[in-house]
């Protein structure tokens, strides 16, 4: 595992906000909830949707094409989308003064 920093900063994504972005040849999801940042596996099981592009729904995550749905905290597929299997979690942190975010892949 190696840390990155990312090209976007902690200060301009507000919370609910779902990015896609690439680390070092890896896609993540990044996003906020409740005011904490998540960084998630960026695409899905089923079919490679880009879950960055997916949106935050009772603190889960949803693919953007077929619903597929993932517990932000834990990546843990929900059984009610049997279509989809767990995703990886990785390691995301924000310098308070800077904004800045390093993530572990
Ligand atoms: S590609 Fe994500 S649910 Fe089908």
């Amino acid at each position: 595992m190696a840390e990155y920093k990312l090209d976007i900063n902690r200060k301009d994504m507000n919370d609910g906000d779902v990015r896609s972005v690439d680390v070092a040849g890896t896609k993540i999801a990044l996003l906020v909830m409740d005011g904490t940042l998540y960084a998630l596996q960026g695409y899905c099981t089923h079919e490679q949707g880009v879950l960055g592009d997916g949106y935050i729904d009772n603190k889960e995550l949803v693919c953007p094409m077929h619903g597929g749905a993932f517990d932000i905290a834990t990546g843990k597929a929900n059984e009610n989308t049997s279509w989809v299997t767990d995703i990886s979690t990785y390691s995301v942190k924000a310098d308070d003064i800077t904004g800045d975010i390093t993530v572990e892949i």
